[in-house]
């Protein structure tokens, strides 16, 4: 039987957003079965929970279901059959997906423009030009996401952007109230010293930077709250982001893998087309903001994540936790209900 390379695909896998780059997955391979089938075992690695921000593990299981959309873009651009079964086992909740790699099916001109992007695809915290992005790109992403029953909502009702804005700084005043908070921003913050997760300062904007010209406060990754503030000297260059909302019917892990999948799958179509995204989500971790931004825009569901996106120069790329620190490659194929428990 041929002895396919995986690599690939796990490559894919790992360059998917997380929050604060906390990279909360692991992967188990089972070499091909007699039925050919490659399997990969996508898991929540709950030891990378952001306990404070993200208790429910929300944000984690979005960070996951980014990367098994990116793993099963990897997939189709190794020029096999790659399906995805989230949820795989009632009796292993961590058991995230099982995606199964099959006979040679070629990849489409998308699949393989989506697998180029993988690599250009990164979170801009900077400013973007003053360049609207074109209507067809959202209209794009909103069918994209359908298929992952995620809805993308573009804040472009008047007001929208205010109330938005506003209940961003305020989920940013209150988190950034408790030390709790601070210190586990802290701990995946800065110059940790060889580390390859959480957010070092070489991804963020200069701090001399010209300031955004745009109401939306980021999250204060550097813990320097002047950074970016504009000033008689520095004053803001115009920008006009387009500012969407991912969000679902549900609320619970099956409904999050799926808003992760969708927006890494959009992330990917916008990067490919030049267009960077920056996820502003604090205003989804507070209960009351959260609850506020879904009545005060009037949501049908559940927001999910929250993204800014526009035409940037990009900074430099997160770092990314080598393959074989995430990967065990099992003894045997895999067979029904196999996978760690
Ligand atoms: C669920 C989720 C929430 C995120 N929230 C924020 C955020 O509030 N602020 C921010 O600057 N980046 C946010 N990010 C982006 C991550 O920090 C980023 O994906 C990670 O650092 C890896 O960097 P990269 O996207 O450039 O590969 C979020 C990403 C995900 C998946």
């Amino acid at each position: 039987m041929e002895a396919h390379d995986l690599r690939p695909i796990l490559e894919a896998a790992v360059r998917a957003p997380s929050v604060h780059n906390t990279q909360p997955w692991r992967f188990f391979v089972h070499p091909a079965s007699a039925a050919s089938r490659d399997v990969i075992d996508v898991l929540a690695d709950r030891e990378r929970l952001l306990a404070v921000a993200d208790p429910f593990g929300r944000e984690l299981h979005i960070s996951c279901g980014a990367a098994i959309e990116l793993a099963r873009i990897g997939g189709r651009s190794t020029g096999r059959s790659c399906t995805v079964h989230l949820l795989p086992d009632a009796h292993a909740p961590d058991r995230l997906a099982e995606i199964s790699l099959g006979g040679a099916e070629p990849p489409t001109p998308e699949e393989e423009r989506l697998a180029e992007a993988v690599s250009l695809r990164y979170t801009e915290r900077g400013r973007f030009e003053d360049r609207p992005v074109p209507k067809e790109l959202l209209e794009e992403m909103q069918g994209c996401a359908e298929e992952f029953e995620t809805w993308v909502r573009p804040l472009d009702r008047p007001g929208d952007e205010t109330v938005a804005a506003v209940l961003v700084a305020r989920a940013g005043e209150i988190e950034s109230a408790n030390p709790e908070y601070e210190s586990e921003l802290t701990a995946w913050s800065g110059e940790r010293l060889g580390a390859s997760d959480g957010i070092p300062a070489s991804v963020l904007p200069p701090p001399d930077e010209q300031p955004r010209g745009s109401p939306f406060r980021l999250r204060d990754f550097a813990g320097d709250a002047e950074a970016g503030h504009v000033t008689e000297e520095r004053p803001p260059r115009p920008e006009h982001p387009l500012v969407v909302l991912f969000g679902t019917a549900g609320n619970d892990k099956y409904h999050w893998l799926q808003a992760g999948r969708a927006l890494g799958r959009c992330l990917l179509v916008a990067a490919s087309a030049g267009v960077a995204a920056s996820p502003m989500t604090q205003v989804l971790e507070v209960v009351s903001t959260r609850a506020m931004l879904t009545k005060e825009l009037g949501l049908v569901g559940h927001p999910q994540v929250l993204v800014r996106m526009g035409y940037a120069h990009g900074h430099q790329r997160a770092p990314r936790r080598p393959l074989d620190e995430v990967v065990t490659y099992s003894e045997g194929p895999a067979a029904g209900g196999v996978g760690p428990r």
